[in-house]
């Protein structure tokens, strides 16, 4: 199946009670091991890709190729949407032009009527080209490929204003923070989450900071119109693991485990593993 917007699996999701998961990519093996394991658990999914991943990969067109080509020579039949994560509005033009079939322009660190201004005018681009746009409005915590967010909570009457524009799912601050959270995290904002949840009536809601927030925390927001979890360090943090293991075990000298073939072979089951565990907790599997 060629790439798809993120629009209907996300509706679908919202009106079905459950999460697709975003996954961010890295390279090769990345890409494959999310979309086999979709395929295997026969769920939509939405591979994410930030500005500096894509640099890292050579570019966007880099990207796009690999990923349409893979789609194709590994038969793969469930909804995947290639998505810009967190990008500029550069950024986003970019990924429009060279083939992304879902973009998110993150304007949250602009004064809100400047956020909106710049979501208007992608909308508009993505509306005619068929593809799909994620607004952001409060940063996410943390630090994600150079992007710092202040970790706000989001103001409901902001996240409606955005909303209203026509965009297909929002971003919105709810005490979530990209990367690893700290010991005395105070966990995911519920009051402001619903608080949103009401005001945009419906619209599929991202949670950014996908690793490590407790399943029980992940299966609330679900309740409460998130239709879409991004993942990221926790798939880095099981591919390292995996990869130390292998290496301090030795096996990389014998035989022919030098080979990368076999050197990142561990890593990438993790990853497959990471990922069918997510897909199985925001209960996307079977749904493509
Ligand atoms: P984590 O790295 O915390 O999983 O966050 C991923 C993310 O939100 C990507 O946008």
């Amino acid at each position: 199946m060629p790439l798809v917007s993120a629009k209907a699996m996300l509706e679908k999701a919202a009106a079905g009670g459950y999460a697709v998961a975003h996954i961010n990519i890295n390279n090769l093996e990345w890409t494959k091991a999310v979309l086999l394991t979709a395929q295997k658990a026969n769920s939509p999914v939405i591979l994410g890709v930030s500005a500096g991943a894509a640099k890292y990969m050579g570019g966007y067109k880099t990207v796009v190729a690999m990923t349409r080509a893979l789609l194709e020579d590994l038969n793969i039949s469930v909804p995947v949407a290639l998505h810009l994560d967190h990008g500029g509005f550069d950024d986003a033009v970019a990924c429009i032009n060279a083939g992304f079939s879902s973009v998110m322009f993150d304007g949250s660190h602009y004064p809100i009527d400047e956020n909106i201004e710049k979501t208007r005018i992608l909308r508009d681009a993505c509306g005619v080209l068929g593809l799909s746009l994620e607004a952001e409005v409060g940063a996410i915590g943390g630090e994600e490929d150079g992007v710092l967010g202040g970790g706000e909570l989001a103001d409901p009457v902001e996240c409606k204003r955005v909303a209203d524009l026509g965009v297909d799912m929002l971003a919105a601050g709810i005490g979530n923070i990209h990367g690893k959270y700290p010991a005395n995290w105070p966990g995911l904002n519920f009051d402001v989450l619903g608080k949103i949840h009401e005001a945009v009536g419906g619209k599929p809601l991202v949670l950014h900071g996908g690793t490590g927030i407790p399943d029980e925390m992940v299966r609330r927001a679900i309740t409460l119109g998130v239709a879409k979890i991004n993942v990221n360090t926790e798939c880095q943090l099981a591919f390292q693991e995996a990869t130390r293991a292998y290496i301090e075990s030795g096996a990389d000298q014998n035989g022919k485990g030098f080979d990368p073939r076999k050197l990142l072979a561990p890593g990438y089951e993790a990853i497959c593993a990471k990922v069918l565990e997510k897909i199985t907790l925001f209960g996307s599997a079977g749904k493509a």
